[in-house]
């Protein structure tokens, strides 16, 4: 097979900073043909600045000229132009989170299932080499069985302020779907895949509705923002794993935190940045990882993850399967702060 065509619908911030500079620097297998953008003035911006060579405003047009897409939109077009695009014999590589809600996930996992074709979510975040260093000495062994997951992903004061990150109607919610998706998906894929029991959850939006809110990230309009700031949330799974999770855009604390622990029966590890923590000859051991080659770049193995699965080569490694169960856990959520009950899942597989 010849280099793979490659499209790209929404051509802002995301498509510009990561995809394109991703497909670009993989020449070898992929040529960057066609960009598309319902605003014609990004389209052409992005496919001077990159030199691509077509242009559309409406998505479907560009489904002949390409063999695959990365989606780049607001999340409410995700699932609609997944199907559209998998439907077209075309594969996609979808920005994260993968949809709205657990129900168009699902669709777009059926869809993938009627076409054949590749569909994986762009959860970056298990690209970065601590993460990488983190499945494999869960893999080899190194911590046991993992048991508890700790996720603190906060952010001081740094309500995106660009784009529609404050819109509901468009996003389906704020910091939790937006930023603490990562650390759930990253979660999950440490703990081995488990599937939610059970949620208990609680979000807020208090900050951001108060007018002249001091933030780092631009300005948002208090008015209109009808999205969540801060969560926090109990997570059980199936194989008797928990979850302890807080995310958050704009938390009132010293300085940005992120950090995710994994504890299992013999050690646990630690992100970011990567420490493996053992207890054994009668001594604690903490050990930190020194990287050898290359920046951290996780945009890069993404798009070759994605391409090496559309033509062949490899398996994926973020398949929508599991990004269906990070949306189970945010639409749980939600639901949960809502009714302010716990809310169970049935572990069906689907
Ligand atoms: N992986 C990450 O860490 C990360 C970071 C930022 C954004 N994202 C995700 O990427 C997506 C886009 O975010 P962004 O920051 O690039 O937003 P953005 O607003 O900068 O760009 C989105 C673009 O999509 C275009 N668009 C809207 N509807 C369209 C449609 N139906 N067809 C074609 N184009 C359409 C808009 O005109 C805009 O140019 C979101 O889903 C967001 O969650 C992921």
């Amino acid at each position: 097979m010849g280099k793979l065509r490659m499209g790209i619908i929404g051509a802002g911030g995301i498509a510009q900073d990561r995809h394109i500079p991703a497909f670009l620097k993989l020449a070898n297998d992929v040529t960057v043909v066609a960009v598309c953008d319902v605003n014609e003035t990004t389209a052409k911006a992005a496919a001077e600045k990159f030199n691509i060579e077509k242009i559309y405003t409406n998505y479907r047009d560009l489904f002949h000229d390409v063999d695959a897409v990365t989606i780049c939109t607001p999340n409410k077009f995700h699932a609609e132009i997944t199907i559209a695009a998998l439907s077209a014999g075309v594969h996609v590589l979808c920005e994260k989170p993968m949809a709205m809600n657990t129900d168009e996930c699902k669709a777009m996992i059926e869809a993938r299932d009627m076409s054949g074709k590749v569909l994986s979510i762009a959860y970056h975040y298990r690209f970065m080499k601590d993460s990488q260093a983190a499945k494999n000495v869960i893999f080899e062994n190194e911590i046991g069985t993992p048991i508890v997951a700790r996720v603190q992903a906060l952010r001081r004061r740094k309500v995106p302020g660009w784009g529609v990150f404050t819109n509901k109607e468009l996003q389906g919610g704020g910091s939790l779907i937006d930023y603490g998706c990562h650390f759930l998906d990253l979660s999950l894929w440490l703990l081995g895949s488990p599937k939610p029991v059970e949620v208990v959850g609680k979000t807020y939006n208090k900050l951001s509705k108060m007018p002249n809110q001091v933030n780092e990230w631009g300005s948002f309009n208090h008015e209109t923002f009808d999205v969540d700031d801060h969560v926090t949330a109990f997570v059980r799974f199936d194989n008797g794993a928990t979850m302890l999770f807080e995310t958050s855009w704009s938390a009132n604390i010293k300085e940005d935190v992120e950090r995710l622990s994994i504890s299992g029966e013999t050690g646990g590890i630690d992100l970011f940045p990567f420490e493996l923590n053992q207890a054994k000859h009668g001594m604690l051991f903490n050990s930190q990882a020194t990287y050898i080659g290359g920046e951290d770049n996780p945009g890069l193995p993404q798009a070759q993850n994605f391409i090496d699965a559309c033509l062949g080569r490899d398996e994926l490694i973020v398949k929508p399967e599991e990004a269906l169960e990070v949306s189970r856990i945010i639409d749980g959520i939600y639901k949960s702060s809502e009714t302010g009950q716990s809310i169970k899942f049935e572990v069906s597989g689907k």
